[in-house]
């Protein structure tokens, strides 16, 4: 065994991805998801699986009893236009559950932490693409600066508490699994539309810009994070990571490498363009090269035809 991860939100469509690839690695993996939004058929059958809000005293008594090497904090409420409508309850679950699982971690003797941070709203926007992590952060939404607190946060027990704590800002995450249903995902909402038969809406003139990148090689970015040397805290940037692939592609051009991937015609048709989205959004990824040694590997094409073939298969 290379040791004890619990994973939160392990249930849900990233964190399943990154629980797998602990239990690849040789980890005894526990997962806590309270399936707000997650399935149980996502959370590997090797896993000790609890069901349990990350806000709740059974989750920061699991840590506080259990001395875990690592900490993956996936679980948050993660929809943009959610925390704009209720910020508190983006708060509660984001802020406050994660509090509560440093402190459990804290009493527990879990010295190291790696938490799902967000490229795509940190950042806010700008002109200058791709973000590096230095790059003014100015989220415009309660999620954004849920995700920015959180790494201050972080920041702030690696100083107190000698712990080791790392932001991964992820950039659009695709793959299998992803839930098509909601506000998440377009590769997902895209990908199960084709497979019913059914148009593609394409909001605005589709030229906004997105930076897609697999879940495979988000999971690979974890294990690289978990084995990296922290260094002491000089800023929320330097314990912090960009992960994306560095390109920017519009949703227009997102389509068409679907239909290329699938061989298939695609239906599309425009609607209005929905206020408070990113016209683009890109992140810089020379820093997690140098440092985690991790680079994208797989390609957009690839990539999207993996997420349709799963999509095919596993709708009814
Ligand atoms: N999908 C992306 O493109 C993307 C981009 C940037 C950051 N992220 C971050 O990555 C993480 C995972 O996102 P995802 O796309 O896999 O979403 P997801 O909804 O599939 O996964 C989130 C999981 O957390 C669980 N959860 C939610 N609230 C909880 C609570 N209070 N207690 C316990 N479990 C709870 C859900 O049931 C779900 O299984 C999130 O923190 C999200 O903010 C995702």
């Amino acid at each position: 065994m290379k040791g004890r991860a619990l994973v939160t939100g392990g249930a849900g469509f990233i964190g399943s991805h990154v629980a797998d690839h602990y239990l690849r690695e040789g980890y005894e993996v526990t997962v806590v998801d309270d399936l707000s939004s997650g399935r149980l058929e996502n959370v590997p059958q090797a896993a000790e699986f609890v069901q349990t809000d990350i806000g709740s005293e059974e989750a920061r008594a699991l840590l506080a009893e259990t001395t875990f090497d690592i900490l993956n904090h996936h679980a948050a409420q993660m929809d943009v236009r959610v925390s704009v409508e209720d910020p508190a309850f983006d708060a509660r679950t984001n802020i406050l559950g994660l509090v509560n699982l440093l402190e459990g971690a804290r009493a527990g003797g879990t010295r190291r932490v790696v938490f799902a941070s967000s490229g795509g709203v940190v950042y806010g926007e700008s002109d200058e693409l791709p973000h590096p992590e230095e790059a003014r952060k100015l989220p415009v939404s309660p999620y954004g600066v849920s995700k920015l607190t959180s790494e201050f946060y972080l920041a702030a027990y690696a100083m107190l508490y000698d712990m080791e704590c790392v932001s991964l800002r992820y950039a659009n995450v695709y793959g299998p699994r992803q839930n098509p249903h909601g506000e998440a995902g377009v590769v997902a909402i895209f990908c199960s539309k084709i497979k019913a038969g059914e148009q593609i809406t394409i909001y605005g003139d589709g030229e906004q810009t997105r930076d897609y990148v697999n879940v495979l090689d988000v999971a690979r970015a974890n294990m690289a994070a978990t084995r990296w040397p922290v260094p002491p805290v000089q800023t929320i940037d330097s314990v912090a990571f960009n992960i994306g692939t560095e390109t920017e592609t519009s949703v227009n051009e997102l389509a068409q490498t679907l239909a290329d991937a699938t061989g298939l015609d695609l239906d599309t048709s425009h609607a209005a363009a929905r206020s408070g989205e990113l016209q683009r959004s890109c992140v810089a990824v020379g820093r997690a090269a140098q440092e985690l040694d991790w680079k994208p590997q797989i390609q957009l094409k690839d990539g999207l035809r993996q997420t349709y073939e799963w999509i095919s298969e596993n709708t009814a």
